[in-house]
């Protein structure tokens, strides 16, 4: 029995523990319901009587001695603060993959990094709009074709008709009414139209509006603010031309061109070979727009400006087809992985 118990202690000693799978297998294999330990117990009543108190303390020894390296074991790999040896702690780590901003992200953050240059601030309103801000507040009449079923995704919400708000310019009518003049604030967000799905358009897109209040604001203002953030933003080569255009909101309005930064104006297939990017929709706010959301248009004179997202991106990314914006295609997003 002497033999048999050196023995096992040759095996205790041996076994070698590199990690928490071996430490739980040495306590098994020594400890467990029918580990090595329990069977030497179970010989003891085939010892003679005079020897079965000392072979008795020479077991609880040896299972001390097990106990003693289990313990040993577990304080090794606490002090190491890993549960396996076979890590090397000094090897580098592994890469983290890191993923990229979307880019309609990236143009919005840098437009909103221009206007905040001049002192804009950013106001943001709902998606969800009732007719007063998205339309009769900005002048819209009755029987306008954006209020259009087509145009418009009505929705019915409690009582009252809803609906996802066709532009930004509804966060305009929430700002005047909100605070007092001067105001200089620009509202990027999400917009909706019951449009089909092309390279062109889209159901959803992203606007940002520009809206400055103040006394003795002028038309001069508006295409200077304008002129520096073409600069800013495509390059101070960039030359701006306004079109007299027409919102119902705006008076006079006009819609803003960029020279074409893709041939510097020569002429390619993206401005059509005019030299020319339409940009933008601007004007002076109309007086009764400030009337209606409690600004005193004999005192106060202002300018409004909204451009969509997805086109600057378009013009400084190059992308050609819509789509691309909003199908998480890995290859796509992926090359804006170097823009930070
Ligand atoms: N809301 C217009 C649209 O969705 C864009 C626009 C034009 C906004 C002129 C303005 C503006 O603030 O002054 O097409």
């Amino acid at each position: 029995m002497k033999d048999t118990i050196d023995q096992v202690r040759k095996q205790i000693n041996d076994f070698v523990i590199d990690s928490s799978l071996s430490l739980e297998a040495f306590r098994i294999q020594f400890l467990g319901s029918k580990g090595v330990m329990k069977e030497l117990y179970s010989l003891l009543k085939l010892v003679p009587n005079d020897e079965k108190r000392i072979i008795g303390l020479l077991l609880n020894d040896l299972r001390s001695e097990v106990e003693a390296k289990i313990e040993l074991e577990k304080q090794n790999f606490l002090q190491l603060g890993v549960l396996d040896k076979s890590i090397d702690l000094t090897k580098s780590g592994e890469d983290a993959a890191i993923g990229s901003h979307h880019p309609l992200t990236l143009v919005k953050r840098e437009i909103i990094s221009i206007f905040s240059r001049i002192g804009f601030t950013i106001s943001e309103g709902p998606e969800i709009e009732d007719d007063w801000h998205n339309f009769s507040a900005l002048n819209f009449p009755e029987e306008h074709p954006a209020r259009d079923m087509q145009d418009t995704f009505f929705i019915e919400k409690g009582e009252k008709e809803m609906a996802l708000r066709t532009h930004t310019s509804s966060v305009q009518v929430r700002v005047m009414e909100n605070s007092k003049p001067p105001i200089r604030t620009i509202s990027p967000g999400r917009v909706y139209r019951n449009e089909a799905i092309s390279a062109r358009a889209h159901c959803f897109f992203h606007q940002l509006e520009g809206l400055f209040i103040d006394k003795n604001v002028s038309f001069a203002d508006l295409k200077q603010t304008l002129l520096f953030f073409a600069r800013e933003m495509f390059g101070e080569k960039a030359q701006i031309r306004l079109r007299p255009s027409y919102f119902p909101f705006t008076e006079p309005s006009a819609e803003v061109d960029v020279s074409c930064t893709l041939c510097n104006s020569n002429g390619c297939n993206v401005c059509k070979y005019s030299g020319w990017l339409e940009i933008l929709g601007c004007g002076m706010v109309d007086p009764s727009v400030l009337e209606a959301s409690g600004i005193d248009s004999k005192i106060y004179s202002g300018f409004a400006f909204g451009m969509g997202i997805e086109r600057i991106a378009q013009l400084k990314y190059r992308v050609t087809d819509l789509r691309l914006y909003s199908e998480n295609d890995i290859r796509f997003l992926n090359q804006f992985k170097a823009v930070i």
